[in-house]
């Protein structure tokens, strides 16, 4: 069985591809030994993907995939996009940088938005990148508990629940997240 690294500590993401991606042994960070913190300094998500995914071939020697996601709103020029994880400063929680996109938009009623995943994978020596997104508005108050990061303020185009309050199975089926790691399985089974 070949060897793949999903770049991540993540245990719940790793957790998530193995039981799907059945015919590859896929390893964690943690897995190879890889405790380093990768800088993400790109300033696109598809720079950080690669970033991530080409610090683990180039120092492992081993095939690897990384994903990097954002949220970009349309009426902020696509802000905070690649900087959806530190838009209210660096330590910041989830629940500040929520409270930072609604002051942002107070008083705007442009309030479209949406999650954008990369993912980069580096197989065979040739890279290849998938990408998901989902297209929605950002509330103007928080609704629901489930979920993490942006997800009380995020609702989905053609539901009316925010993806912090509808169930996991439902939320993984039409993300981003979810919809670029199905292209990364499709390609991966077409192997
Ligand atoms: P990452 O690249 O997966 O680490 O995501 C970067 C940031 O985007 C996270 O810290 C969250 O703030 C936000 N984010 C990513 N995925 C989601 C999601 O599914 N729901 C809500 N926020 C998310």
């Amino acid at each position: 069985m070949k060897d793949l690294v999903f770049a991540t500590h993540n245990a719940h993401k790793l957790e998530e591809l193995r039981a799907i991606l059945k015919d590859f042994n896929i390893l964690g960070l943690n897995d190879i030994n890889c405790h380093e913190e990768i800088v993400e300094d790109a300033d696109t998500l598809d720079g950080n993907a690669k970033i991530k995914a080409n610090f683990v071939t180039d120092n492992f020697h081993i095939d690897c995939f990384a994903d990097d996601t954002g949220l970009e709103v349309d009426a902020l020029d696509g802000a905070p996009g690649v900087y959806s994880a530190r838009y209210a400063g660096e330590g910041c929680s989830y629940q500040d940088n929520v409270n930072k996109l609604l002051e942002a938009l107070k008083g705007i009623e442009n309030r479209k938005a949406r999650f954008r995943t990369v993912i980069a994978l580096n197989l065979n020596g040739k890279q290849y990148l998938f990408e998901g997104k989902v297209e929605g508005v950002i509330t103007k108050e928080q609704h629901g508990e489930k979920g993490f990061g942006y997800d009380p303020i995020f609702l989905p185009d053609g539901f009316d629940q925010t993806f912090a309050e509808m169930p996991m199975e439902v939320k993984n089926k039409i993300s981003h997240r979810g919809r670029a790691t199905q292209k990364l399985i499709e390609f991966l089974m077409s192997l």
